[in-house]
C-alpha cells in the first residue's frame, strides 16, 4: 500500500487541436486510438484542476467551472489512479476552464491532462510524462497530446494493452512560433460528443477504412513539413485532415453535422484572405469553433477579418503552449 494521501493538488494542462485529426478507436475500453495524430497544444485556452483525496468521503465529487457535474464517468478514471496508487480514499475534484467548455475547443483534451497530473500527485504518484500520457489517454484521446507543449504527435501504438499509444514533443514551444486565432461561434455545448460520435462503429462512414489506411502517409506528410518549418504545407496539410475528418463525420450514419452557418462563413474568409495573400489554413474539430493557423505577423489581420464574419461571436487569439505542469 501507498502511503497516506498528500494534500490537494492544483495543475495546469493546455488545450490543443490537431493538426492531424484522429477519430476512431481500435479499442474501445482502453481507448486506443484507430489513427496517430499531431496536435499544437494552445497557451491562451487551458484548465486549471485542484484533486484532493479525503480519508471520510463515501464517494467522488466534481465541479467544472463551480457547478457540480455527475461524478460517474470521471470516478471510472479515478479508479485508474487509485489502482495505481494502492489507495481507496474518494477524490474532491474542482476544475476551471477559461474558455466554453465541450463546445469543440478540446476541453476534454486539458481536462483529463489536468486531472492525470493533479489526481495522480494527490495520490503520491509521481509518473513519467510518458506515464501520464498513457493515463490521460484513457480519459480523452486527445488528453495524451496536452501533456505535453509545442507540436505533439500521438502514437497510435499495436500493443494489446495500450504501452505504445502515448504521445510525445515533437518541436518544443519556442522552436517554431505559431498562431492560432479562434472564432467562437456557438458558446453552448455540443450535442454529440467525439466519444459517442466516433463509437457509432456499427453505423460509422463507407469512408473509415479508407481513412486508418491514409493516416500514416498523411502523419508522414506533416512530420516532414514540421522538420522543414514549411508552413504553407503544415497548413495545406492540416486543411486537408480536417476536411477528411468532417467528410468522414457527415458519412457517419446518421450525418454528424457539427457545422453551422458561421463556421463555414469563416472557412471561406479564410481562404479568401489566402487568395488575397495572407498565409492562412483553418481546421476544426467535433464542434462549430474555427481555428485559424498563422505566422504571428498576420494574426492581428486574421483576428480582425474574422471578427467581421455574420455570426464570429468572439475571437481568441493563442501562441503555442507548454505542457502539463503543477500550480502549487
Ligand atoms: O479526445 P477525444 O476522444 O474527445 O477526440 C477528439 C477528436 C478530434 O478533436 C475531433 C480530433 C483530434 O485529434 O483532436
Amino acid at each position: 500500500m501507498a502511503a497516506a494521501p498528500i494534500s490537494p493538488v492544483t495543475a495546469r494542462a493546455h488545450s490543443n487541436i490537431a493538426l492531424i485529426k484522429y477519430w476512431g478507436k481500435r479499442d474501445a475500453a482502453l481507448n486506443l486510438p484507430a489513427v496517430g495524430s499531431i496536435s499544437i497544444t494552445l497557451d491562451g485556452l487551458y484548465t486549471d484542476t485542484r484533486v484532493g483525496f479525503h480519508a471520510g468521503a463515501e464517494r467522488d465529487s466534481v465541479d467544472i467551472g463551480g457547478r457540480k457535474v455527475d461524478a460517474a464517468p470521471f470516478t471510472r478514471f479515478l479508479d485508474l489512479i487509485r489502482a495505481r496508487a494502492g489507495i481507496d480514499y474518494r477524490a474532491r475534484v474542482e476544475s476551471w476552464n477559461n474558455f466554453p467548455t465541450g463546445a469543440g475547443l478540446a476541453s476534454s483534451a486539458s481536462g483529463y491532462a489536468a486531472l492525470a497530473l493533479a489526481g495522480s500527485r494527490a495520490a503520491g504518484l509521481d509518473m513519467s510524462p510518458r506515464a501520464l500520457s498513457i493515463l490521460a489517454r484513457q480519459g480523452s484521446g486527445s488528453a495524451a497530446r496536452s501533456i505535453f507543449g509545442g507540436i505533439v504527435e500521438m502514437h497510435r501504438g499495436e500493443a494489446d494493452d495500450g504501452e505504445d499509444a502515448y504521445a510525445e514533443a515533437l518541436l518544443a514551444a519556442n522552436e517554431w512560433p505559431l498562431e492560432v486565432v479562434v472564432a467562437i461561434t456557438d458558446r453552448n455545448s455540443k450535442a454529440v460528443n467525439s466519444t459517442t460520435g466516433m463509437s457509432a462503429i456499427d453505423t460509422r462512414s463507407d469512408y473509415y477504412d479508407a481513412w486508418v489506411k491514409h493516416a500514416p502517409d498523411d502523419l508522414a506528410a506533416m512530420r516532414a513539413a514540421i522538420a522543414a518549418r514549411d508552413f504553407e504545407t503544415v497548413g495545406a496539410l492540416a486543411e486537408m485532415s480536417c476536411l477528411k475528418l468532417h467528410g468522414l463525420m457527415l458519412s457517419t450514419r446518421p450525418g454528424l453535422i457539427y457545422w453551422n452557418a458561421a463556421t463555414v462563413a469563416a472557412m471561406h474568409a479564410i481562404r479568401e484572405l489566402r487568395d488575397a495573400g495572407t498565409p492562412v489554413y483553418f481546421t476544426i474539430d467535433a464542434g462549430p469553433q474555427v481555428k485559424a493557423l498563422c505566422a504571428p505577423e498576420h494574426t492581428a489581420r486574421v483576428a480582425a477579418v474574422l471578427a467581421q464574419v455574420p455570426g464570429v461571436l468572439d475571437t481568441r487569439i493563442s501562441g503555442l503552449g507548454p505542457g502539463a505542469h503543477l500550480l502549487d
